[in-house]
C-alpha cells in the first residue's frame, strides 16, 4: 500500500512595485532583488514600476464622468491576483513621491477596496545614509488607512548608489537582513491566507452616518 504524498500548498503570489519610474532606479534594483528572495523562498511573483501604470491625475468629476482609467484597472487586477504587496519606494522630500500617491487614490476609489486585508511590505533605497526611511513612514498613514496589513517590520537600503550588486546586496550581512525581513514577512502573508485565526474589522469615522452620499468614502 503507498502512503499518500502530503498535500503542497499551492504558492503564494506577490507583486513588487517599484515606486520610481526611472530606468536607472536603485528602488526598481531593490524590487529585483526582493523579487529573487521571494523566488527563492518558493513564492511566485511580478515586478512591476509605478511607470507600467500611468494615471491621469485624480479628478473625482474625471471618475464620474470617464470612469477608471485602463491602468488603474490593471494595477487594480495585479492587487487582486496577488496573496501580498510589496512596495518598494523613493523617498521624495521626506515623503513618499506623488506619483505614487496618484496611483493609491484612483485605487483606493474602487469596490471592494483594493487594499483591505491585503498583506504588505515596504521597502526603500536611496543614495543618502537615511536610506528612505521616512518616506515610508509616511507611506504607512494613507495604506493603514486602507486597511492594508502593513508588515511592522521595514527595510531601508542607504548608500543605494553603492549597495547594489548584481542582482543581489554586495554587504552579506545586509544581504542576509533583506532575505530575512521578506522571509519573515512571507511567512506571515503564508499564514494569514490559510489559517484565519484573528480577524479584525476595520471601520473608519465610527458614528458617521453611513446612507448620506457624500460620506460614500465610508462605506
Ligand atoms: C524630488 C526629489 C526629492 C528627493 N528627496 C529626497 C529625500 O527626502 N530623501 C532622500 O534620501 N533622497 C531624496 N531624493 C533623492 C532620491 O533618493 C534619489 O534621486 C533616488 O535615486 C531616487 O530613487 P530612484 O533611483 O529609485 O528613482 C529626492 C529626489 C527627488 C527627485
Amino acid at each position: 500500500m503507498t502512503t499518500p504524498s502530503p498535500r503542497r500548498p499551492t504558492p503564494l503570489h506577490y507583486i513588487v512595485l517599484s515606486g520610481s519610474p526611472r530606468r536607472s532606479s536603485v528602488n526598481t534594483a531593490l524590487a529585483h532583488v526582493v523579487a529573487s528572495v521571494i523566488e527563492a523562498r518558493g513564492g511566485t511573483q511580478r515586478t512591476v514600476t509605478i511607470a507600467d501604470y500611468d494615471m491621469p491625475l485624480y479628478d473625482q468629476d474625471e471618475q464620474d464622468e470617464l470612469g477608471f482609467p485602463s491602468s488603474a484597472e490593471r494595477l487594480r487586477e495585479e492587487f487582486e491576483g496577488a496573496d501580498g504587496v510589496v512596495l518598494v519606494s523613493p523617498e521624495y522630500n521626506a515623503s513618499f513621491p506623488g506619483r505614487l500617491k496618484n496611483a493609491l487614490d484612483w485605487l483606493s476609489r474602487f469596490r471592494p477596496q483594493p487594499f483591505a486585508e491585503k498583506q504588505m511590505l515596504l521597502l526603500s533605497a536611496s543614495p543618502s545614509m537615511s536610506g528612505g526611511n521616512r518616506g515610508l513612514w509616511s507611506l504607512r498613514v494613507p495604506l493603514e488607512h486602507l486597511g492594508a496589513r502593513v508588515y511592522p517590520d521595514m527595510f531601508s537600503l542607504a548608500q543605494a548608489h553603492r549597495a547594489l550588486g548584481d542582482g543581489r546586496l554586495t554587504d552579506d550581512m545586509l544581504q542576509s537582513r533583506l532575505a530575512a525581513t521578506v522571509g519573515s514577512f512571507m511567512d506571515l502573508a503564508e499564514a494569514a491566507t490559510h489559517y484565519h485565526c484573528a480577524k479584525h474589522v476595520w471601520v473608519e469615522f465610527l458614528g458617521e452616518p453611513a446612507a448620506e452620499p457624500e460620506l460614500a468614502r465610508a462605506e
